[in-house]
């Protein structure tokens, strides 16, 4: 039975791909999808995925209550860490350029248990990533609606009907999140009628976002009083509140702002050239992001006090004491909203694609792989993931949602840094367009410092996260197991 349990997928490496044509000898049953998608765009997605809630409204949270003006520190931990699965992915994509990202890389190196299991946490990274993204824009919609425009909302449409006090959940006396349900349903219509031009889509958005970020930082700067840098990590109040330790719970929390680089590598399946691509996509929209991070939260310490950053829009916050600077704080809030509708997109575009994989493989049902004959998307899969995306951002309260996306996408990157050295031990003869420099020691590294920042929010979310991971049993073994193709011969 263990055998079959960890079975595992051939691989092929893929051939050369001209623009427009499938991929040849990649995993079976895959490439039947659009190539369509350039260098540029691939970039674009991983900017668009990637810049959203963790700088727009946790970064005020994490300076606030854990690091201070070293939340500038926390980042770079926290992109070191996506740095070295960056890479990992990067070999990957380029070697598989397939639909399934970690679940198809685990697949091929680690077993089909080991693949499932992957695969049922990146269902916490996408799926639970978009609803818990929707919550945030749907309260910067709010706020702009009844403080900038003046124009009444009804507060019972506005938020989920429950919240997490810490230790229960209580009855907020709310309905529905009606913007939070209305955002995800928009935008998974936009991912049914074509991966173009939701491609195209993202594009312009993400050019709102990063024009935004940019007079941000241009006009805040000439606002920084350097004194509000000091002491740069101030110093430790008790467990996880500052000093090196808060630093570094502080980086586990604003990981999620680097969420979305690998989203990249699911539409490896649609690139027009993956092997020259995927690397350029994935390590250059995670490098542009690393940058603008440090920058912004160098320019929101240095205008404003930590100590008051800690709100559900810090970026306006620090505006806020500079009447000169009232237009700056419009447009953040426009480019917020504008940000946070992309790394929807992104999410709702990545999921279908990889339950399309699983489906492919047997483990999920044949509906997941449908592709559309006139569109060329996986249409069912894309309805499915948005009713479900509706209804948790519709009824969830962002807080619940948000430690969980981090721990499922922090399981995925470490088994990818593992999958890698794995496979050049078991598939050295295979051609990898990119390699990890020094896999040897980069790829292990990768492995332990996923798992050090998996291991701070696991502490205290441990039995919701063994409640997923036994539900993710139930449905392998009830479904996949019995139906896998590779296991049955197919
Ligand atoms: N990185 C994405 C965000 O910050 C998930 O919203």
């Amino acid at each position: 039975m263990s055998k079959g349990l960890f079975i595992i997928k051939p691989v092929a490496p893929a051939g050369h791909v001209d623009a427009g044509e499938p991929v040849e000898g990649s995993l079976q049953g895959e490439a039947t999808l659009k190539r369509t998608l350039t260098a540029r765009h691939l970039v674009l997605l991983g900017i668009g995925a990637v810049i959203g809630a963790g700088i727009f409204v946790l970064t005020g949270q994490a300076a606030a209550n854990h690091a201070g003006p070293a939340i500038m520190l926390s980042f770079v931990l926290a992109g070191i860490a996506c740095a070295l699965a960056g890479l990992c992915y990067a070999e990957f994509s380029a070697l598989l350029p397939v639909s399934g990202s970690a679940y198809s890389f685990s697949y091929a190196t680690l077993g089909e248990f080991t693949a499932w299991f992957i695969g049922w946490c990146l269902v916490l990274e996408y799926l639970f990533a978009s609803s818990t993204v929707a919550v945030g824009w749907s309260s910067y919609l709010v706020s702009f609606l009844t403080s900038t425009l003046g124009l009444p909302f009804p507060a019972a449409l506005a938020q989920a009907p429950i919240d997490w006090n810490g230790t229960e959940f209580v009855r907020t006396g709310a309905m529905f999140n009606l913007p939070a349900i209305a955002i995800v349903a928009a935008v998974s219509g936009l991912c049914y009628v074509g991966i173009t031009q939701s491609a195209t889509v993202n594009a312009v958005v993400v050019a709102i976002k990063v024009a935004v970020i940019a007079a941000f930082l241009g006009f805040g700067i000439q606002y920084v009083d350097p004194a509000n840098w000091v002491p740069f990590i101030p110093e430790n109040q008790g467990p996880g509140k500052f000093g090196f330790e808060g630093v570094t719970r502080a980086a586990a929390i604003v990981f999620f702002a680097y969420i979305g680089f690998d989203a990249v590598s699911t539409a490896a399946g649609e690139a027009k050239n993956p092997q020259r691509d995927m690397p350029i996509g994935i390590l250059g929209s995670l490098a542009i992001c690393t940058v603008i991070y440090i920058a912004v939260c160098a320019v929101l310490t240095g205008m404003t006090h930590y100590s008051l950053l800690g709100t559900a829009k810090p970026v306006v916050t620090a505006i806020e004491p500079f009447p000169t600077l009232s237009w700056l704080k419009t447009a953040t809030e426009v480019g917020a909203i504008a940000g946070l509708s992309s790394v929807i997109l992104v999410m709702l575009m990545a999921q279908p694609r990889i339950f399309y994989s699983m489906s492919q493989d047997g483990l999920l049902p044949g509906l997941f792989g449908k592709v559309h004959p006139k569109y060329q998307t996986p249409y069912v899969g894309t309805i499915i993931v948005g009713v479900a995306a509706c209804a948790l951002a519709g009824l969830m309260p962002l807080n619940v949602l948000g430690e969980l996306v981090s721990m499922g996408t922090l399981l995925a990157f470490a088994t990818v840094c593992a999958g890698v050295l794995i496979l050049r031990y078991t598939r050295p003869e295979l051609p990898r367009p990119f390699r990890v420099p020094v896999a040897v020691v980069l790829c292990p590294l990768g492995v332990l410092a996923c798992l050090y920042l998996f291991w701070q929010p696991f502490t205290e979310h441990w039995k919701i996260f063994v409640g997923w991971t036994v539900l993710g049993m139930l449905v392998y073994f009830g479904y996949g197991y019995r139906h896998s193709k590779l296991r049955n011969g197919g």
